[in-house]
């Protein structure tokens, strides 16, 4: 994933990785390759690419417009019409009701769908996706966000995602790149970014300064201790990609000393207690220069 500001260079990243601009030094590499190695239309054969706002061509239907590289790569038309309605179900639009119809008869989430459904079109090992979520409601968004882990999940993809989200970027990443006026300032995991910002920058790109907001963006997997003790009957139980928040949540509703961390068979992980949270919540050892306090202004009370 990569976050920064307006204007830090984000996509001018991706239109680097696709060669739709050259660099003036350095080296970029694709599984392994060179990208220079490739001719650029080969290269972007194996790179799908989302932009913003889905860009899909108007004028033509939605079978053609996921068609496209199908078609530049000369497939064969059954061929073409096979794989586009299996883009169509994969992105859980079904085949029949949307083939024939045009960009502006769909909801701005199936416009959305349907850009991804033409970058898979081919079938890359990479993807580039530039805020593809980010002009629909947070429901869709979500949506999306578990449609595309499902589809990753599948055909493991390398995707550079970009976002100004700091909720999508942890919930999606294994790795974030913070990126400011063109440079990279941190590169590292969602928790490591969160709990261990390199300067105030980030802290204050990520929300680092609010203990509620870091306890939502860790999981409780990443800090649960192993199992001591049986279970007991009271202790509230969280799946594995639940966060601190709920976890904190879960000990002040129930009562109970510590949460128990289960897997999808509902087996116990281990257990997060007050303490592992209070520890989470507090500004790790690294930490990172202070911000000024910066109080309240509005007008308390009024809406
Ligand atoms: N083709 C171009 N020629 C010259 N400058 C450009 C070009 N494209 C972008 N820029 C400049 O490069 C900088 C980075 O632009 P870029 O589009 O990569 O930002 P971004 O991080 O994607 O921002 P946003 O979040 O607003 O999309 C900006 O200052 C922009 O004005
Ligand atoms: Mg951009």
């Amino acid at each position: 994933m990569l976050l920064g500001p307006s204007g830090c260079g984000k996509t001018t990243l991706l239109k680097l990785v696709n060669r739709l601009y050259e660099p003036t030094r350095g080296r970029i590499t694709v599984d392994g390759t060179d990208i220079h190695a490739l001719p650029a239309p080969a290269l972007r054969r194996r790179i799908g690419y989302v932009i913003q706002q889905s860009g899909l061509f108007p004028h033509m239907r939605i079978s053609e417009n996921i068609g496209i590289v199908p078609t530049l790569l000369k497939w064969d038309k059954a061929r073409i019409a096979t794989r586009v309605d299996e883009l169509l179900d994969l992105v859980g639009l079904p085949p029949a009701d949307y083939r024939r119809r045009y960009p502006a008869q769909l909801s701005g989430g199936e416009q959305q769908r349907v850009g991804l459904a033409r970058a898979l079109a081919a079938d890359p090992s990479t993807l580039l996706m530039d805020e593809p979520f980010g002009a629909v409601d947070a429901i869709t968004r979500t949506r999306l966000q578990d449609e595309l882990r499902q589809i990753h999940t599948r055909f493991r993809q390398t995707v550079l995602f970009v976002t100004h989200d700091i909720e999508e970027a942890v919930r999606l990443a294994d790795e974030i790149v913070v990126m400011r006026e063109g440079r990279v300032v941190q590169f590292a995991t969602p928790m490591r970014i969160v709990m261990e910002p390199v300067d105030s920058f980030v802290a204050n790109l990520v929300g680092a300064n609010d203990v509620l907001r870091r306890l939502s963006l860790v999981s409780v997997s990443e800090v649960l201790t192993p199992l001591a003790g049986p279970v007991g009957p009271v202790e509230p139980r969280l799946q594995r990609a639940a966060r601190l928040r709920d976890a904190l949540g879960a000990l002040l509703e129930s009562g109970a000393d510590r949460v128990v961390v289960i897997d999808d068979d509902a087996r116990p992980l281990g257990t997060v207690d007050l303490g592992v949270i209070q520890r989470a919540g507090t500004r790790s050892g690294a930490g990172w220069p202070a911000e000024p306090a910066v109080g309240f202004s509005g007008q308390q009370g009024s809406v």
